[in-house]
């Protein structure tokens, strides 16, 4: 139940234009092109809000996104379409799905490998995106993984495995065998050197914020956006501050308090990225990475306001609120780290000792408060222990999750 919340350290504001109204129309445009395509819900959970005292509290459904039960999948088929435009010599708006998947396509671009490092929810986009494209997909998961995810990324048809190591060394190994094998590299974070195909997630995952903004019927006053590398939050910052460039609502990132590279780097308050290291116990898989993605700290850095940590106990609230929700609130099924927001927003308001980060934050019975739910019950085995028997990482046996 412990929260802690600080204030990103003022930086000159820096270039988020890869993320504007133009940018996000094209990239929109290409999902909007795929024949599952279907906007996500936007729940409006009033008896909540009335609950919490704050006028407002929505939450964005992502378990409905493409039927593979979390947002991850916008950034990996929107990177994947770039490449091939790019190798093709087109732009993407000449590369809708039917076209992207056509023989023709096939042809041209050849036998493809995509290789990606996961905790499941992105390597199941990236193996989903290579199977209508009949491409193949090489997925390498950390220890500590679940074998549901594991199941359900061979259940599109790639080659995945579990691997010994924690995600920023699963990372690195996928990148030895990309440039071993000459296969491409899908991957959900950026490093100084590896930026192109990581931007193009980035802007991908901005169609999940972009449908917010014009689905909400007011303006957001906070936003609560969880992290693991950052690239998610990053995305969803940067397109509501081009949205809102004279009012950017409050952008408060929330983290494991055993996998905070965001909260370690914003403390450090001199704009350089701050790694942890070692097995990051949470269960909240999604976001146990220790490394920030180098561009969506950069977005973060200039224009998010808080970065917060949160235990175990606040992200299973968040799961519990959601799935038992208030009178008519609609019920939003939410995994371990696609809850960590709405947990943490929740906990802020409940918990009496928090009442001072309330203040912090500006957080008042005016508010409008947005969260993303970024993933379903990807683990039910999981979501079941923790929802009904209030099972958290040290109670769950083995290695518990050592990385995203
Ligand atoms: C469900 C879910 N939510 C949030 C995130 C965090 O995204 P990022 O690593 O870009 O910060 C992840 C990452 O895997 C995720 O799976």
């Amino acid at each position: 139940m412990d929260i802690t919340a600080i204030r990103f350290p003022k930086q000159p504001e820096g270039m988020i234009s890869f993320l504007d109204q133009e940018h996000m129309r094209e990239v929109g445009g290409f999902h909007q092109s795929f024949p599952m395509y279907q906007e996500t819900p936007l729940v409006s959970l009033k008896n909540l809000a009335g609950c919490l005292g704050v006028k407002s509290f929505y939450v964005k459904d992502e378990s409905f996104r493409f039927g593979l039960n979390a947002f991850k999948v916008l950034g990996g088929s929107y990177a994947v379409g770039k490449y091939i435009a790019q190798k093709l010599g087109v732009s993407i708006t000449q590369l809708p799905y039917e076209r992207m998947v056509s023989d023709a396509v096939k042809e041209a671009v050849g036998d493809l490998t995509f290789v990606t490092a996961t905790d499941g929810n992105h390597g199941r986009g990236v193996a989903w995106t290579a199977r209508q494209l009949r491409q193949k997909a090489v997925v390498y998961m950390p220890q500590g993984s679940s074998r549901e995810r594991l199941e359900n990324i061979r259940a599109e048809g790639a080659e995945a495995s579990i691997l010994n190591l924690n995600y920023d060394e699963t990372v690195r190994f996928a990148a030895q065998q990309a440039q071993k094998n000459h296969w491409i590299m899908v991957q959900d974070t950026s490093w100084p050197g590896y930026e192109a195909i990581p931007r193009w997630i980035i802007q991908g995952y901005g169609t999940m914020a972009l449908e917010a903004c014009q689905a909400l019927p007011e303006r957001p006053t906070h936003i609560f956006i969880q992290a693991g590398v950052g690239a998610l939050a990053g995305a969803v910052t940067g397109v509501f501050a081009n949205r809102y460039p004279d009012d950017k609502p409050t952008v408060i990132v929330v983290e494991p308090e055993q996998a905070a590279c965001i909260f370690k780097s914003a403390q450090a308050a001199d704009g350089k990225p701050r790694f942890v290291t070692g097995a990051m116990r949470t269960i909240m898989a999604g976001l146990a990475c220790g490394e920030p993605c180098s561009i969506g700290w950069e977005v973060l850095k200039h224009y998010a306001d808080f970065a917060l940590v949160c235990t175990d106990e606040t992200a299973a609230r968040g799961m519990r609120i959601l799935g038992a929700p208030l009178a008519d609130d609609r019920r939003v099924i939410s995994g371990e780290s696609g809850a960590a927001g709405v947990g943490a927003a929740a906990d802020i308001f409940l918990q009496p000792q928090n009442q001072k980060i309330r203040e912090q934050l500006g957080l008042n019975e005016d508010s409008v408060i947005l969260c993303f739910s970024t993933e379903g019950a990807t683990d039910r085995k999981s979501y079941q222990e923790i929802v009904w028997n209030g099972k958290f990482a040290n109670l769950m046996g083995g290695a518990g999750n050592a990385g995203k």
